[in-house]
């Protein structure tokens, strides 16, 4: 499908399906989503500990980023674990500007490093920060009390309503280990019944700019 570069609402660059008219983050900001939904509401829930985090979507690497970019402000280790069946091609990464936008100039190489890595192979990003990127399809994820966090990050459910069931909760249900947390920008009622339909306890909490909900899910 043909893809393209466009520009955010806040500056940040992001890429567009554009026969579905679906786009790899918010256009009212791509760097001001991620922080919302999968940094405050997510990432800022641990401090201090190893924390293992899955990504559904590692698309163009801003969630793992950010994250990297963050994780020392809660002295987390991460081990990051990112799912992707199309990877983002060279040219594209090319073009998107997060690290000048995040004004993490001194961070150039390792959000190059996040992109250049092996796939299928664990690398050390930084000493507190390591990558497994993952080539397959979301359906085919088995993991078993593995992850801390996850950041389900998938395509919106008006083009990829396959994505959004019961089926793979299930996965991502048993992906997470005990007290684990999911966190999606999604805030659809069909979403949070599947998502209660596996075992997950469910909250509704505001939505990034321009979107009124968001949804945190619990393993209890
Ligand atoms: C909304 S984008 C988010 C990407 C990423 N989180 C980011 O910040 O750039 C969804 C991602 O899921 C990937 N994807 C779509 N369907 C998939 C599938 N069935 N299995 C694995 N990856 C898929 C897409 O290629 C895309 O990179």
């Amino acid at each position: 499908m043909e893809r393209e570069i466009v520009v955010t609402g806040d500056g940040s660059k992001t890429i567009q399906i554009k026969d579905w008219n679906e786009q790899y983050h918010s256009k009212h900001g791509a760097i001001q989503e991620a922080y919302h939904v999968f940094i405050k509401n997510g990432l800022e829930l641990f401090e201090n500990q190893g924390l293992s985090i899955l990504e559904i979507g590692f698309g163009t690497g801003l969630n793992a980023f950010i994250t990297l970019l963050e994780a020392p402000n809660r002295e987390l280790r991460v081990r990051y674990t990112g799912v992707e069946a199309y990877p983002v091609l060279k040219t594209e990464i090319g073009q998107l500007n997060y690290v000048e936008e995040l004004a993490a100039m001194e961070h150039r190489k390792e959000f190059e490093k996040l992109h250049s890595c092996t796939w299928e192979e664990n690398t050390f990003i930084t000493p507190n920060f390591s990558l497994l990127k993952s080539q397959k399809d979301f359906k085919e994820i088995q993991n078993s009390a593995e992850f801390d966090l996850i950041y389900f990050d998938a395509f919106g459910a008006r083009v990829q309503p396959e994505l959004w069931t019961v089926e793979i909760f299930q996965k991502m249900f048993r992906a997470l280990k005990n007290k684990g947390v999911l966190v999606t920008y999604a805030a659809k009622g069909s979403v949070r019944r599947a998502m209660q339909e596996v075992g997950f306890q469910v909250e509704r909490l505001p939505g990034p700019p321009g979107k009124r909900e968001m949804l945190r899910a619990r393993k209890l």
